[in-house]
This record gives C-alpha cells, structure tokens and sequence, in this order.
C-alpha cells in the first residue's frame, strides 16, 4: 500500500511544526478558535499565520468561472443561478439560525476570518482534486474529514466545508454523516433525521439516492446516518461501501461528496473508508492533538494518499482580523 504523500505548504505550519515537528511533511489551514460564550464572535488567526499559503488563487468562485456573454453586456460576472438539485429524495430547510449558533458559516451572511479559512482550505483540496482527477476521476470527488479524538471539529469543519463548497460553481456538495455512533448533521443543521447510509448498507433493495436530502442552500444536499444495527461496523467494512459511493457519484457527475467521519484513533470505519476517498483531511485541534496522536491517526488513515492537516481552534494572536475588511460586504455565497 502507498504510503501517505503529506506535503507542507504555508506559514501556519512554521509555527504549527514548532508544536508538531512536523515542518517538513504537513499542510495545514487554521480555522480560528471561537468564544462559544459569545456566538458568533471568532477569534482571528494571525495573519502571517495564513496569508502565506500557497497561492490557491482567491478569486472568488462567481468571478472564477466564464462569464456568459450572449446575455444583455454587463460589467461583472452574472451571479450564479441556484440550481436545481437533482435530489430524489425529500427537500429540507437549513436553519439559520441555528447555523449561526453553532457558529457555523452562514450562506448570504458577510465574509469574516471563518468564511475566508474555508475558502483557502476548499481551494487547496479542489486543487488536489484535480490533480487526482486526471487518473481517478470519481475518487478526485470524494473528501473524508477525520480527526484522531472526539471534539477536535470533525462535524464542525465538515459543515463548513460543505457550505463554502456548495459555492462554488458546477459543484453539487453531498454532505454524508459517516459518524455511525454518534451522527450530528442533521441535528446540527435543524434538519429531521431520517434513513441514511446504514440503511442502504444493511438492505440492498434501498435505493440510496431516495435517502438523499436536498437543501434550500444551492447545491447541498445531506445524507443521514442511518439507523444503527450491531453490525455497523462490518456494513462498512463491506464490499457495499464502494459500491454505494459509486452510486452516489454516478449519480451527479458535478457531485462532491464530503464524509464526516467518527474519530480514528476511537473507531475503525474512519480507516475503512479512508480506503475510497481521494482526499482526507484531518482536523487537528490545535490546543489538544499531539504529535504522537497525528503520527497515530496518519496511520490509521494511510489507506489515502491525499492527507491534509487542518488546524482547528488556533488562537496564536488575537487582533489579526485581515480578512474581515476586505469581505466585508454581503456575499452571495461563502
Ligand atoms: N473552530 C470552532 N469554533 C467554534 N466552535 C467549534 C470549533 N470547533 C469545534 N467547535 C465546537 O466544538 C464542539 C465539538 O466539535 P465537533 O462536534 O465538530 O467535534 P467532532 O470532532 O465532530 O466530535 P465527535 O468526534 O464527538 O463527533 C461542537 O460544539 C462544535 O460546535
Ligand atoms: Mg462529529
């Protein structure tokens, strides 16, 4: 089996490698540590702390794209249509709300550190993206988010990345619960759970895409959990986890399906389905994860070749908050 390619790019990690001592290996993105006492207050990261990532160019996605010109001549790029999910299941409203309780992103709100993070983090593994998709297209379209311990921000970051994703243009985001024991998706977004990827994997006859739900935010649609059996564990590790990926791509060829995961050093399906996802990336609790726990997780996960660190909850100075004035307007998107 191919050993991990772990490659470092970006200031974060200069600093970040004097904690890890990992500064020849890692890539790495911050997301800035929250007050939860006072939502949605975010606590920026410094800015020489991620300005200097590797240049993923940060047009934003509306501009990025060819503008349409057989259309009345206008001076900016025409705004992105909604479109229309290809969604054969049920159709659910995100809460908002409840989006910026969680301290979430929340689509339409002003750009900040977080949405800005997010960005430079979905930019790096869209890039790898296509890199992959030049020898394995369908697996270019699949992320796993992981983490070595409970509470470093899978589901968190999950969401996050899912919401500034489903931005982008020609990108359809399907955000799948892969955390089996302890599922948060649903939950977290004020969407009612219902049957999910356990469900397609313990009964062949269930057609998986009707267990898709689609969203009132363009081009994200959610895939429950599913109901829990005794053999969760086994179902994943079973030949219909492949299969039904391949479903769920075949489905929509714009589609990219992000998988929040159970922590890997807690559980084994994190391992099994690292083994069908073109990228990983790994959240890392800045203030928690040793060394010791990434080397282990990194292990765990080697069944990929594309990790990415992510460093969540870094704190390293308070008052950098660079981005916050150039985006500070509405944004039709994150
Ligand atoms: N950068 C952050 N800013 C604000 N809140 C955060 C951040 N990262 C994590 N949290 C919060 O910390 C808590 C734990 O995060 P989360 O549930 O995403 O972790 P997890 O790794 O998915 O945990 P588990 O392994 O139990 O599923 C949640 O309440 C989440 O909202
Ligand atoms: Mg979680």
């Amino acid at each position: 089996m191919n050993k991990p390619i772990i490659t470092k790019q970006g200031s974060l990690l200069e600093r970040a490698a004097e904690v890890y001592d990992f500064s020849a290996r890692l890539n790495a993105r911050a997301i800035p540590e929250s007050d939860l006492q006072a939502p949605p207050v975010l606590k920026p990261v410094a800015p020489a702390t991620v300005v200097e990532t590797p240049k993923p160019v940060e047009t934003p996605s509306a501009a990025a794209a060819p503008v349409e010109t057989r259309a009345a001549p206008i001076a900016r790029p025409a705004p992105v249509p909604p479109v229309a999910l290809p969604v054969a299941g049920r159709q659910a409203k995100i809460d908002r709300d409840l989006l910026a309780e969680n301290q979430l992103l929340v689509p339409g709100a002003a750009i900040g550190v977080l949405a800005e993070e997010f960005r430079l983090a979905k930019r790096h593994l869209l890039l790898t993206a296509r890199q992959l998709n030049k020898h394995e297209p369908d697996k270019a379209r699949t992320i796993l988010v992981c983490s070595a311990k409970p509470g470093d921000g899978k589901t968190y970051c999950a969401i996050n990345l899912a919401i500034s994703m489903a931005a982008e243009r020609e990108t359809r985001v399907l955000l799948v619960d892969a955390d089996f024991a302890k599922p948060g998706i649903m939950e977290r977004l004020g969407v009612a759970d219902g049957p999910g990827l356990l469900d397609a994997l313990a009964d062949p006859s269930i057609d998986i895409e009707k267990c898709v739900v689609g969203t009132d935010i363009p081009n994200l649609s959610l895939l429950p959990a599913g109901a829990r059996t005794n053999a969760d564990v086994e179902l994943v590790a079973s030949g219909r986890t492949p299969d039904l990926i391949a479903r769920l791509l075949a489905a929509d060829p714009e589609r990219v399906v992000i998988f929040d995961s159970p922590p890997a050093l807690s559980a084994s399906p994190a391992s099994v389905l690292a083994l069908h996802v073109g990228q990983v990336m790994l959240v890392v609790r800045a203030d928690k994860t040793s060394e010791g726990e990434i080397r282990d997780t990194v292990q765990r996960l080697e069944g990929c070749e594309h990790i990415q660190l992510l460093l969540n909850s870094v704190a390293f100075a308070p008052g950098g908050a660079r981005f916050g004035s150039y985006y500070g307007q509405e944004d039709e998107g994150q």
